[in-house]
């Protein structure tokens, strides 16, 4: 898997190391800190943490260092069960979640650092404002123009929601984006996987009557055909799914409408 370059303000120093005293089990795990608040360059620290008394996963082992050893370390989590994507980060080399990567899986030290690429606000805290507003820029709801059924929902038939699947379970949890060479030197005006997934997962549900202009929209040098098929957004999502089609599958629709 390929290894991603670091975060935007980095220049990164020795860090402290916090040793586990009398620990049965002991592992390394080096994290990223930078705080806008000292003044320092960002670093390093290394935690020794008891694996004997440690829940599996690396967000597990996150936040026994929070509770027991620094409680200024600072990262986001909500649901951890791979759900709400709030903890997508950097680890061994990876864009990943937190809660679902299992700490055995990664052999020798566990290095953590934020999404690639982005601003960070604060030790592993991704700054992903410019990504909810190219989220927000493809209007993700449903829009339509006819008068809804006075009695019941829009339905539509199996052959048509199936078409939803490897799209609607998208978390947004950026990893993709955040691993893509593309975004990281265009991300200011190239969407990205995660948008353009979520820009499909519209263009194609049967009950949106909005289908050319959500094409128009994204008929543009940059928005969409920054993307080169480098294929590591599908590689690295932690959902198994797979951007890099919905791109390819817009990209078909544009040449379609074109020879219409
Ligand atoms: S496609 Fe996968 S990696 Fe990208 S935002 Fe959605 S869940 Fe995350
Ligand atoms: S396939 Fe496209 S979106 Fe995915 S990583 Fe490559 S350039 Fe980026
Ligand atoms: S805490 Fe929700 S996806 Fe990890």
């Amino acid at each position: 898997m390929a290894e991603f370059s670091l975060p935007k303000n980095s220049k990164i120093g020795k860090g402290k190391h916090f040793p586990a005293q009398g620990a049965k089990s002991p592992k390394q795990f080096k994290v990223y800190r930078w705080s806008p608040d000292d003044g320092a360059n960002p670093r390093t620290d290394t935690f020794e943490v008891d694996l004997a008394s440690c829940g599996p996963m690396v967000l597990d082992a996150l936040i026994k260092i929070k509770n027991e050893i620094d409680p200024t370390l600072t990262f986001r989590r909500s649901c951890r069960e791979g759900i709400c994507g709030s903890c997508a980060m950097n680890i061994d080399g990876t864009n990943t979640l937190a809660c679902t990567k299992a700490i055995d899986e990664v052999k020798g030290e566990v290095r953590v650092y934020p999404l690639p690429h982005m601003p960070v606000v604060k030790d592993l805290v991704p700054d992903l404002t410019h990504f909810y507003a190219q989220y927000a820029s493809i209007r993700p709801w449903m829009r339509t123009e006819s008068v809804p059924p006075p009695d019941r929902e829009r339905l539509q038939s199996k052959e048509d929601r199936a078409k939803l699947d490897g799209l609607y379970e998208c978390i947004l949890c950026a990893c993709c984006s955040t691993s893509c060479p593309s975004y990281w030197w265009n991300g200011d005006r190239y969407l990205g996987p995660a948008i353009l997934l979520q820009a499909y997962r519209w263009i194609i549900d049967s009950r949106d009557e909005d289908t050319g202009e959500r094409l128009d929209n994204l008929e543009d040098p940059f928005r969409l055909y920054r993307c080169h098929t480098i294929m590591n957004c599908t590689k690295t999502c932690p959902k198994g799914l797979n951007p890099a089609k919905a791109i390819a599958e817009i990209k078909k629709l544009m040449v379609q409408r074109r020879s219409l």
